[in-house]
């Protein structure tokens, strides 16, 4: 069952030639697929040869598979997790009942709505990177690159699968639809604000991988937990791939720290920019943007609606099964940040309406890891600079906080004094120039590196760093 079948035009470890109807619905979405990619995938990139890796099984061994592939020739496909035996509901009203193997009426609309939002991510992200590789720092980058853009279109398989196997008609038309969206189009957009940003420089690519893509850890480990056994697998898989993502971002990011404190330290009078690398002001600007936005992204911080998915055994909570409470929530509460009469207060709200908010905190501490380990990067070079993360209710415009203005470091400010210091803290536009200025064509000879990021201290699956991890054509 895990081995997954390559015989076939589509991919699978679903038995899909069992079920010929799902099989033609989904072999009728695959050209309207193709076509997506070769619009809106990674721009100028069909001839090239990729080193890349294609699962072969949804076990650990079956990632070990690394080959160079056209990406218009990429094996997108379905591959779920390993079902569980007698696996169980772990949360909500249903606790303890088998998990689901098809859709429960009463909850349809609120698990497709979970599901297009989810799968409108994957082909978004493509559309958000298209044209980085036209300025990458180095062949290495390229691939990962190109990795992360083949991924996030089997994503988008993964959840269209589960579309049009459990949805019927209106989950077909939901499939099509994620293909008509365009990121950042004003009359179609994507369905999350992240995702209708710009990633335009690979600083912005790092960032997002390192936050959005991390986003995408926590809302898929909460899928996992769900009673909707299909689902439950789908993302379990998807984690799998979602690893890689996160790697680039936060070795991408210590690289960037690391080569802008080497310059730093070999000069030390003179500024980063006249040395052409990344300031760690400007550095500590793009991740109070990216970090505000992500924070959007998991919702309200008091949500009827996240109560609701998680009553029903839609949603759980990260690691659910780690938890020790009842798993139902009913009688408990939790302390929420909320801000009330000009001030933050903690205040206790059922835990249940608080389960978004519990997300987001448990987001924010696993990227507190990451940006520890930036920091002891900048102490090793005795750089006199320390990156934080910007106050939660900083430049938001989901939730709790959108109405009101607040600096970095949780200030209470009004409307105009903070548009006064708005580019003290958030990119500007002459930053954005600045750090597409060092980017200005692809570095795609093995073993060289774009003087602003440090190389990696070791390849992919292996292979030296000055591997020709793409062929050009
Ligand atoms: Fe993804
Ligand atoms: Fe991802």
């Amino acid at each position: 069952m895990s081995s997954i079948n390559y015989s076939e035009r589509i991919p699978n470890n679903v038995d899909l030639a069992s079920d010929r109807r799902l099989q033609r619905a989904l072999e009728h979405w695959q050209p309207a697929f193709v076509d997506w990619w070769h619009d809106m995938g990674p721009a100028g990139s069909a001839a090239h040869e990729v080193y890349l890796r294609t699962a072969t099984s949804v076990d650990r061994k079956g990632w070990a598979n690394f080959g160079y592939t056209r990406m218009p020739d990429y094996r997108w496909g379905i591959f779920l997790a390993e079902p569980e035996a007698e696996r169980r509901i772990g949360f909500g009203e249903h606790s303890g009942k088998p998990v689901w193997q098809q859709v429960p009426g009463e909850y349809r609309a609120a698990l497709r709505r979970l599901i297009v939002v989810q799968g409108d991510t994957e082909p978004a992200s493509v559309e958000q990177q298209r044209h980085l590789g036209q300025t990458c720092p180095s062949n290495y980058d390229l691939r990962n690159l190109f990795q992360i853009n083949v991924e996030e279109g089997r994503h988008l398989w993964a959840m269209i699968y589960l579309l049009h196997a459990y949805f019927g008609r209106d989950g077909r038309e939901e499939a099509d639809m994620l293909l008509e969206r365009r990121s950042g189009d004003a009359d179609r957009p994507r369905i999350l604000g992240a995702f209708n940003e710009r990633t335009p420089d690979w600083l912005a690519l790092f960032m997002f991988t390192f936050l959005t893509d991390r986003d995408g850890k926590f809302q898929l480990h909460s899928l996992t937990e769900s009673a909707f056994d299909p689902l439950s697998r789908t993302c379990r898989f998807m984690l799998t791939e979602e690893a890689h993502h996160m790697f680039v971002g936060i070795t991408g990011l210590a690289r960037v720290v690391q080569r802008t404190c080497e310059v730093m330290r070999d000069h030390p009078n003179r500024q980063a920019r006249e040395l052409g690398v990344i300031d760690l002001a400007t550095f500590q600007r793009y991740l109070n943007f990216h970090f505000s936005v992500t924070l959007d992204l998991f919702g309200s911080e008091v949500s009827t609606n996240a109560a609701a998915s998680y009553t029903a055994g839609i949603k759980g909570r990260y690691q659910e099964a780690q938890i020790e409470d009842d798993h139902r929530l009913v009688d408990s509460v939790r302390p929420v940040l909320r801000f009330k009469e000009g001030a933050f207060v903690h205040e206790e709200v059922s835990a249940l309406g608080a389960i978004n908010e519990r997300l987001r905190d448990d987001f924010i501490a696993d990227v507190e890891n990451g940006i520890a380990r930036l920091n002891r990067i900048i102490r090793s070079f005795q750089v006199e600079f320390e990156l934080r993360l910007p106050h939660v209710a900083f430049n938001r415009k989901i939730g709790e906080f959108s109405e009101i203005h607040i600096g970095p470091s949780g200030e209470v400010m009004d409307a105009e004094s903070w548009q006064r210091k708005r580019y003290h803290w958030l990119p500007s536009e002459e930053d954005r120039d600045y750090v597409r200025s060092l980017m200005p064509c692809a570095i795609t000879e093995p073993g060289h590196f774009a003087n602003w990021i440090a190389p990696p201290p070791r390849g992919i699956d292996q292979r030296p760093i000055d591997f020709e991890y793409v062929r050009l054509d």
